[in-house]
């Protein structure tokens, strides 16, 4: 044994475990090195990992037995659900029910848990404020994640419990950059108000996590909030102005309005939005960017971020 630590890594191929392997395989003096888990060892993108030199092993967060297999002999492990994959809280809590069991069978020294709040703290599901979703949840893809927290606590694990932020990368991927409206003007919509939003590269929650496990215990048991920025709409609208060469005016329409807009889990990103907006100051202040950049000193601001990303937004 050389002393290095190896970290199994659920969703490596995509946005945040994406981020912690290619962390951990640009700091090759740094201690530690990468297993990336995959359902599939022959895509493309697991493939491009493996020439990176990552080691590459399959599983499937629905399997647990294939997860104890790819935590075995690991030091630590970073976890993380993919709801838009199936749109359902009660399968999220089976999977980090499933990757928590996995870790405690192997004996797992630290587990970095991607994570969101239970809003229902905030916002019980008798309280009408907003719309009770799927029989009971508030915003169903934080509140399995956030009900999920316990599950590692009650068995005992080492973990990190690391609450992510809004990526940037919505506005590439998941339909939430500027658009032309009615009146030819290009605009930026999210019903927040003039409420501060903290959002993040998707990759930098991954290089954070790297940050978490490379100070070791000391942040085991702890929940760590990252973000790069927090920003107003009309903030990021200014920005994206500056980015794109076109002005985008903010457009800050109402949750309701929002929830109402009819694409699949819209309902739950309005209420996501309207909880961001309600307890503004909570959410803020729990994802400190200085917390992140210490982890993270590479960590992008939103204008960065641009800079890097303008071109692969989409306007039409
Ligand atoms: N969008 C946002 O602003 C935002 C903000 C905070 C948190 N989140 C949360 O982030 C989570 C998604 O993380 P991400 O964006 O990093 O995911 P992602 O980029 O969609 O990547 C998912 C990767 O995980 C793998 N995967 C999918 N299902 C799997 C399974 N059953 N078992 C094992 N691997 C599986 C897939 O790889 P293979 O095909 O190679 O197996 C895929 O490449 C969601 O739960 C979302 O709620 C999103």
């Amino acid at each position: 044994m050389d002393g290095t630590k190896v970290i199994a890594v659920v969703g490596a191929t995509g946005a945040q475990g994406g981020g912690l392997v290619r962390a951990i395989l640009d700091d090759p003096a740094g201690g530690f090195v990468a297993r990336a888990i995959t359902r599939n060892v022959d895509s493309p993108k697991a493939r491009e990992l493996a020439d990176l030199g990552a080691e590459v092993v399959a599983a499937d967060i629905d399997d647990e037995a294939s997860l104890e297999r790819a935590f075995a002999g690991a030091h630590g492990a970073f976890c993380v659900t993919f709801f838009w994959d199936h749109f359902s809280p009660e399968k999220e809590i089976q999977e980090a029910r499933n990757m928590a069991l996995a870790a405690k069978a192997v004996g797992l020294r630290h587990v970095v848990w991607s994570t969101l709040e239970d809003t229902r703290r905030w916002v019980p599901i008798t309280d009408d404020r907003m719309p009770t979703l799927m029989d009971s949840y508030k915003v169903p893809h934080f509140d399995g994640k956030g009900a999920a927290d316990q599950i590692f606590r009650d068995l005992g694990i080492p973990t990190t419990f690391l609450l992510t932020s809004f990526y940037w990368d919505n506005l590439i991927h998941f339909g939430m950059g500027p658009k032309v409206g009615a009146d030819g003007r290009l605009a930026f919509t999210m019903p927040m108000g003039n409420a501060r939003l903290p959002g993040i590269a998707a990759a930098d929650i991954g290089r954070c996590a790297y940050g978490i496990f490379k100070n070791g215990d000391e942040l085991v048991g702890k929940t760590i909030g990252v973000a790069g920025e927090h920003l107003t709409g009309e903030e990021m609208a200014a920005a994206l102005s500056v980015a794109l060469g076109r002005e985008v005016r903010y457009n800050a329409i109402e949750p309701a309005d929002y929830r109402g807009l009819g694409f699949p889990g819209a309902d739950d990103l309005g209420n996501m939005f309207q909880f961001k907006r309600d307890f503004e100051s909570e959410f803020c202040g729990a994802r400190d960017p200085a917390v992140a950049r210490t982890l993270n000193p590479r960590l992008m601001t939103f204008s960065s971020w641009l800079e890097a990303n303008a071109g692969s937004i989409q306007v039409e």
